[in-house]
């Protein structure tokens, strides 16, 4: 099996905060070294949305591994993923007509799960329902928490499945539980979707399905083994956020799958063994969007506008405006012990359109200043903050550490030190939304 006695590692690159840290520019990053020949996302859906860009070519991957943009460089969608497949059709043409032709180096596992036709109505449906007791998630409406019960409850449909002779069947069975569950929410919440509503999205999905049985669809948990015998390396591409995972985030306001790293072995069906370093991807200021607590969130309505317009803070997925905060020392730590993250990317070092700059040090939860991440963030009733001076927009574009503003230095030196325990190393500081503006950190 291996040709120069040799194995290959993955290493794996999640978020450490609530989403949209830009991951996807960092692993379009990591792929300049050479060293990796494949990026596989392992768990999440098209709730996620990760941007790609480079001079005029933009592209926004919501199923797609974000190296797409490499050539040569091996897609794996794994058995973790909640497969969109309208999405994924989508973004296959879209990478065409940019030039990139994915099709013949994107695998996607047989086990990965299949997101029907009606799964993004339940989505929106089970919304409503929880809206009547003021209990809305914000999901992404992608359908995403429907699928993953699904393969919990054993009756949902994996990707394989569409390969063979009773799918039909299959799809029909599920089809008519999906009928009744949102008879039930029309019941309980009112939530009714117009009938031609379903009749075009079932039409669209079909068409999807017709391209998607037309792709490599197979055992990919073999062919990763097989790819590491080789000697050859992988990148495991996380999507969310370890603030939204389903058993350490803030439950219920979090997605419904694990985002930790401890997830790619089980989302790829490779041994946890071949994993070497956990890179851990940060904003210098953090977001978050749907609903639940967020006890960083900056208080000024005015000065998070100021952010939200400098970061250009809307969805990549559904365009909603992101709420924006302060770095969150507690929150940060907390998904640093559950990552093992080692190597972090601090992102967005140019945006700071204020005078000051703070970060979260600690959370008041029940009168007591608390450094832990606690059960419930609704029982977080005020935090403690640090100010530094900030930097305004010095920074953006730059790719030399030289050229980094006295402010910047002084703030990432500060982050460093609060992190000392961890044995973390900031590897990679982003100044802006392009590939080249990034400033290597060794
Ligand atoms: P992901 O989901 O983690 O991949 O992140 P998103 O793509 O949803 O959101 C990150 C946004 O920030 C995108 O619009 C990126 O183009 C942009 N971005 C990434 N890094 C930087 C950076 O260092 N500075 C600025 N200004 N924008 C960045
Ligand atoms: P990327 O990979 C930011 C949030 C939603 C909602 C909650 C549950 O681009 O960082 P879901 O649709 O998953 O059931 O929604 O999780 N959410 C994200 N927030 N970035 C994401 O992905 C997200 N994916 C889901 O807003 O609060
Ligand atoms: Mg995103």
């Amino acid at each position: 099996m291996s040709t120069n006695g040799k194995k290959g590692f993955i290493d794996v690159l999640v978020g450490l905060q609530w989403g949209d840290e830009g991951k996807g520019k960092n692993i379009d990053e990591l792929l300049s070294s050479g060293i990796y020949s494949g990026v596989a996302r392992f768990q999440g859906g098209a709730n996620a949305g990760h941007t790609l860009k480079f001079g005029n070519t933009e592209f926004i991957g919501h199923i797609v591994p974000s190296g797409c943009l490499r050539e040569g460089v091996e897609l794996y969608v794994g058995n973790g993923v909640v497969v969109d497949i309208v999405s994924l059709v989508k973004e296959i043409k879209e990478l065409k007509n940019l030039g990139f032709d994915v099709e013949n180096r994107l695998y996607i596992s047989n086990r990965a799960k299949l997101v029907t036709a009606l799964h993004p109505f339940l989505d929106k449906a089970e919304e409503a329902y929880r809206s009547k007791d003021g209990e809305k998630i914000g999901t992404t409406s992608r359908g995403i928490g429907p699928t993953y019960s699904d393969s919990r409850a054993r009756r949902g449909l994996l990707i394989g499945d569409i390969l063979f002779s009773d799918f039909n069947q299959k799809e029909e069975n599920l089809a008519k539980i999906h009928m009744d569950f949102l008879k039930m929410y029309q019941r309980e919440a009112g939530f009714e979707i117009p009938n031609e509503k379903i009749m075009e999205m079932k039409e669209k999905w079909q068409e999807a399905l017709a391209l998607v049985k037309k792709l490599k669809i197979c055992d990919l948990s073999s062919l990763l083994q097989k790819r590491l015998a080789e000697g050859k390396n992988i990148l495991a591409e996380g999507a969310q956020g370890i603030m939204l995972d389903i058993d350490y985030g803030d439950y219920p306001n979090v997605t419904s799958s694990n985002t930790l790293p401890a997830n790619v072995s089980l989302g790829l069906g490779v041994s946890h063994r071949t994993i070497r370093d956990i890179y851990g991807v940060i904003k210098a200021y953090t977001t978050k969007v749907g609903g639940g607590d967020f006890p960083a969130r900056i208080k000024d309505k005015e000065v998070e506008k100021l952010f939200q317009d400098a970061g250009h803070e809307f969805g990549a997925t559904t365009g909603r405006s992101r709420m924006c905060g302060w770095l969150d020392l507690v929150a940060l730590k907390y998904a640093i012990g559950l990552s093992g993250a080692n190597k972090i990317f601090v992102n967005k070092a140019d945006i700071c359109p204020t005078d000051k700059i703070k970060v979260v040090t600690e959370y008041l939860e029940n009168g007591k200043m608390m450094k832990e991440f606690p059960l419930r963030l609704n029982q977080v009733t005020d935090v403690t903050t640090e100010e530094m001076a900030g930097w305004g927009g010095a920074n953006y574009g730059i790719s030399k550490k030289e050229n980094v503003s006295p402010a910047l230095s002084l703030y990432l030196d500060y982050i460093k030190n609060k992190l000392t325990d961890f044995g973390v190393e900031i590897v990679s500081v982003g100044t802006g939304p392009d590939r080249e503006h990034t400033i290597s950190w060794n």
